[in-house]
């Protein structure tokens, strides 16, 4: 089998890759190792940043966005049953989209298919080979089957834990990676929101978050121990404690069944450089935010645009410059976003090791300053609702 473009990883990355190269001519193939089933339903980001939003409209994929999406013009900061407006869109002219990164994922296959385009489930990348040559090759297991997929470049959008990143010479990329002392449990929840905006809450026994899906369904976060099993959770535990952290006079938090939960560590991570030879990096194969700011998916989406319109230069008119740069012009998006999103996290989440409460009060110092300057908060808006995405065409 051959291709342009072989892609790795049919998460936001892959499958956008694979839809603006479409737009372009440009033919590839994404090979996926899970069932479309899976990632169909696999429960992840809430979050898309203006520019997301926009390049999901212009290009054609973000109808049932429009039609189902909820839009946001702000956010709460809760400090000891305290909230605090921001608003986002006062204050930045920009708006958020909260919108299940599941259903980003089905809109993206259900046009990938509809267009012709391929995308092969169940298809395990095993290697990826040639990269310092003309003609890279990706090989595959599918149905028990051993395949290759020739390509002229391959894209490894696999998430963190493909295979593509290790497939560049050891001496030709160096990894940078900050560990957090504590993760998130994330549930989902079969109730209406008990919020219009998301709330962002410090608390003294630790972080929580309030999020939504929908009219009927609500999505919440709150600060675990990174050792801590799913199992040492009962659903009550859950509820027990977003009930003690976010609670505020004359709010209620409305409690219903729970049908999704799971912790996820917490973890800056990158790639430099993302690329090498006829291998390219985008989304969570080249680095990890701490999910505090809700960037990686808009992080990943960012990093595709960059790429196929290198990719489009060099098909159209043989430039290699802009190719050539694209991880350098990645890179400084993606470290002034792993800049945000480790700023949020430390603001709002409570640290081990702060005997004297010292790093306890120059959060609530930060606080106050974000909450009380209008140049704090236009900051912080402006971080959240998305730097502008600067790409040639
Ligand atoms: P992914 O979505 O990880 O897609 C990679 C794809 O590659 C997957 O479908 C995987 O199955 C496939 N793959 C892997 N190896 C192979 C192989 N060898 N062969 C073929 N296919 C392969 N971000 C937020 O902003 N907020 C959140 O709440 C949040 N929660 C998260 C929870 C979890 C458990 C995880 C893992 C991430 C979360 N993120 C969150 C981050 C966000 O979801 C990611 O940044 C986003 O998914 C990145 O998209 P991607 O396409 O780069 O990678
Ligand atoms: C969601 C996830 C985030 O990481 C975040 O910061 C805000 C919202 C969400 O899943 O809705």
């Amino acid at each position: 089998m051959r291709t342009q473009v072989g892609i790795v990883g049919a998460g936001p990355a892959g499958l956008l890759l694979s839809h603006l190269l479409a737009l372009q001519g440009i033919e590839s193939v994404v090979l996926e190792n899970r069932s479309r089933e899976y990632v169909e339903a696999r429960i992840r980001a809430g979050v898309l940043e203006h520019d997301t939003v926009d390049v999901l409209i212009e290009t054609g994929v973000g109808d049932r966005m429009q039609r189902e999406g909820l839009v946001h013009e702000g956010l709460e900061l809760r400090v000891d049953g305290h909230g605090t407006r921001i608003p986002l869109t006062e204050l930045t002219g920009r708006r958020i989209m909260v919108y299940g990164q599941q259903e980003v994922v089905k809109d993206l296959i259900a046009h990938r298919l509809a267009d012709g385009g391929t995308v092969l489930f169940e298809a395990e990348a095993t290697s990826i080979s040639g990269i310092d040559s003309d003609e890279a090759v990706i090989r595959f297991t599918q149905d028990g089957e051993e395949h290759e997929l020739a390509c002229d470049v391959v894209a490894g959008c696999d998430g963190f834990h493909g295979i593509s990143r290790a497939a560049m010479p050891d001496h030709a990329y160096r990894e940078r990676v900050h560990d957090y002392p504590f993760g998130w449990l994330g549930i989902t929840a079969e109730v209406p929101p008990s919020t219009d905006e998301l709330i962002y809450t410090w608390h003294e026994r630790g972080f929580a978050l309030h999020s939504l899906r929908s009219p009927e369904l609500s999505r919440l976060y709150v600060q675990c121990d990174p050792g801590d099993d799913i199992e040492q959770w009962p659903d009550e535990a859950i509820w027990a404690e977003l009930q003690t952290r976010m609670a505020r006079a004359g709010w209620t938090l409305k409690q219903g069944p729970i049908v999704e939960k799971a912790i996820t560590p917490m973890r800056g991570f990158v790639t430099e450089p993302m690329q090498h030879g006829r291998l390219y990096l985008a989304g969570d194969a080249a680095h990890i935010v701490p999910p505090t700011g809700a960037k990686g998916l808009n992080l990943a989406v960012a990093d595709v645009r960059v790429l196929a319109d290198g990719l489009a230069a060099w098909y159209a008119d043989g430039r290699t410059d802009l190719l050539d740069r694209y991880s350098e012009t990645a890179l400084k998006r993606v470290w002034k976003v792993q800049h945000f999103s480790t700023w949020m996290t430390h603001m709002l989440h409570t640290f081990p090791n702060d005997p004297d409460g010292f790093f306890r009060r120059v959060q609530r110092a930060q606080l106050d300053y974000v909450t009380g300057s209008r140049a704090a908060a236009t900051s912080l808006a402006e971080f959240y609702v998305g730097l502008p995405t600067i790409i040639r065409s």
